[in-house]
């Protein structure tokens, strides 16, 4: 039995997530989890809210509470709505937790003891109202190239210019307005990125078998310019880890939090500790997945995420660890996503674009999305979410071809020989032909699943759907009943037997209707189809079962019309 461990970037705190957010780490890695446990093996699947940041607390703001309080909540509605979308996590944790901010502490004070981290004095704007240092984005003022006057003082919106504060025509604070603002010294702890490139770009060099969108992302940040640059972990915010080295004060750093971005992929490793201690398991059953002087050399660690995440994932996490000297589990294998779009535009959480994870739920049950989103994931390139599509590809591949197949055997079952597997009749040549296209269809799911190519995945899945209606359709069983009840026998038992295999194959896409289907079989029965001969006589003659109700519903063009309707405009 092989062990799996699992990651999908932690989702910011501030919002219910997108779609496009939701296909681009979570919903794959759930995919890759429950194939890897479909298939025998030991998993760790974690997740996480990243709490941090000015994000969190801008949000917190805007929601006119407390931030705490702010993340407490956020962290329950995107914990309900993750099980709601059947998201398989063994934890899903929180980046502000103790664990976390302990182990982030700890790295901190490992990277100094190794001489790792430099102090840097910077001037940066302080707001005398707020009392308080402004990140960049907390500063607005007039656009000095278009004139914009809510432009923030890291870009314009309008023009979508790069800006420095110092760049904004009367700069105001975006927190309370106030014009009062100074610029003033600050010290930041800066990682010395830049003495561990030789390094860094060795373990780059080992991973052969990367994608080149990965390899090549961390290869310009590598080499571009002047190479890898130092940098800065810690930031002047009230909301975060606070500055420590190890348990130990940093002189300096007092009123400090580290960086967002230090602290959240740290959350991978605290996320185990808090699954340990949530459950009562003793520190070894986490150290177990990710200390390799504690059984983790065995352990096969695949990460999820946006294309926008893989510079932190190859290169400063992969720093943080590394300078640590200390024995942690690196990343084996890294699988990126490039952007789903909606319906001509962008998804998008600030400007509140596009089809939410909760309103999703609210139209139709977690499998339809679940199906359309993985079987367009944007792999290759951006793809791109359309009300047609959506409502083609629902009703085409999961009404017409598996629910109907469904539908179809046991109903006709039912009529002629009652709510029980048929007995007689042998497999003949169709049969046989049947159980060899479906053996190699499932051997190359198995590689498609094995090597994360999703949408290939999914179109094998489909194509051994596709299978088993061709096979009752030339079969006919309603045609044989007539001439020869025991070869009807026969097929109708091949059909039932096809449900179950289909419900094992098919749960790491649509896990809910999965499970429906062997309910309806009768069976608990979850055994992978190593042989496939055998695995379509599981359920012997005599077996009972029951017809399903409709697996799923046609999306009529008024639904599709309604919906493109009710989620072309903005979410307030
Ligand atoms: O892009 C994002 O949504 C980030 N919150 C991802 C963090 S992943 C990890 F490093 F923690
Ligand atoms: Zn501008």
């Amino acid at each position: 039995m092989a062990r799996i461990l699992i990651t999908s970037a932690i989702p910011y705190i501030n919002g219910i997530k997108h779609l496009g957010n939701l296909i681009g780490s979570q919903l794959p890695a759930d995919l890759y989890a429950r194939y890897q446990r479909g298939r025998g093996n030991e998993v760790m699947f974690l997740c996480a809210t990243d709490e941090h940041g000015t994000p969190a607390e801008l949000a917190a703001a805007k929601a006119g509470k407390p931030v705490a309080e702010y993340c407490a909540e956020m962290y329950a509605v995107q914990a309900d709505i993750a099980q709601r979308f059947g998201l398989s996590f063994d934890h899903f944790g929180r980046s502000s937790s103790d664990q976390n901010k302990r182990l982030t502490q700890h790295f901190a004070g490992k990277l100094d003891e190794a001489g790792l981290i430099r102090e840097v004095t910077e001037k940066q704007v302080y707001s005398n109202a707020d009392g308080r240092f402004l990140p960049d984005r907390y500063i607005e003022g007039t656009c000095p190239n278009c004139g914009y006057e809510r432009a923030r003082g890291d870009q314009c919106e309008n023009c979508t210019k790069q800006l420095d504060p110092t760049d904004l025509i009367e700069p105001r604070s975006a927190i309370s307005g106030s014009t009062d603002l100074e610029v003033r010294e600050t010290k930041h702890l800066y990682l010395r990125q830049s003495a561990m490139k030789d390094q860094l770009d060795a373990w780059i060099d080992s991973k052969t078998d990367w994608p080149i969108l990965t390899t090549s992302i961390a290869k310009k940040w590598l080499h571009d310019g002047d190479g890898l640059q130092d940098r800065g972990i810690t930031r002047d915010l009230d909301w975060g880890v606070p500055v420590k080295k190890g348990d130990l004060d940093w002189p300096g750093m007092e009123g400090k939090v580290f960086y967002v971005w230090f602290d959240a992929p740290i959350e991978y490793i605290a996320c185990a500790k808090e699954w340990a201690d949530a459950t009562g398991k003793p520190d070894a059953e986490w150290e177990r997945w990710w200390r390799t002087d504690k059984g983790a050399d065995d352990v096969r660690y695949v990460q999820f995420m946006g294309k926008d995440n893989v510079p932190f994932h190859t290169l400063s996490f992969p720093a943080t660890i590394l300078g640590s000297g200390e024995p942690w589990k690196m990343v084996d294998h890294l699988k990126s996503f490039n952007y789903l779009n909606y319906d001509g535009g962008q998804f998008s959480t600030s400007q509140g674009r596009g089809v939410f994870m909760d309103q999703a739920l609210e139209i139709l049950p977690a499998d339809y999305w679940r199906w359309w989103l993985l079987s367009h994931a944007p792999e290759s390139s951006d793809s791109e979410f359309t009300w047609e599509n959506f409502q083609q590809s629902v009703n085409k591949d999961l009404a017409d071809v598996l629910g109907n197949f469904v539908s179809r055997i046991t109903k006709f079952c039912r009529s002629k020989f009652g709510e029980a597997v048929p007995e007689g009749g042998t497999l003949g040549e169709r049969e046989n032909a049947l159980i060899d296209e479906i053996t190699r269809r499932v051997r190359a799911y198995e590689g498609h699943m094995e090597a994360m190519e999703v949408r290939k995945s999914a179109q094998e899945l489909r194509a051994i759907w596709v299978a088993g209606n061709e096979y009752l359709q030339a079969a006919a069983p309603w045609s044989t009943f007539k001439e020869n009840p025991e070869q009807a026998a026969a097929q109708v038992r091949m059909g039932l037997n096809l449900i179950r295999l289909y419900a094992v194959l098919s749960a790491p896409f649509i896990p809910d209707t999965s499970a429906r289907m062997l309910s309806a079989m009768n069976t608990l029965d979850t055994n992978w189809p190593d042989d496939v001969a055998a695995a379509l006589g599981a359920l012997p003659p005599g077996h009972a079962f029951t017809v399903p109700d409709v697996l799923f519903a046609k999306i009529t063009d008024e639904q599709r019309e309604e919906w493109q309707e009710k989620f072309s405009g903005i979410r307030t």
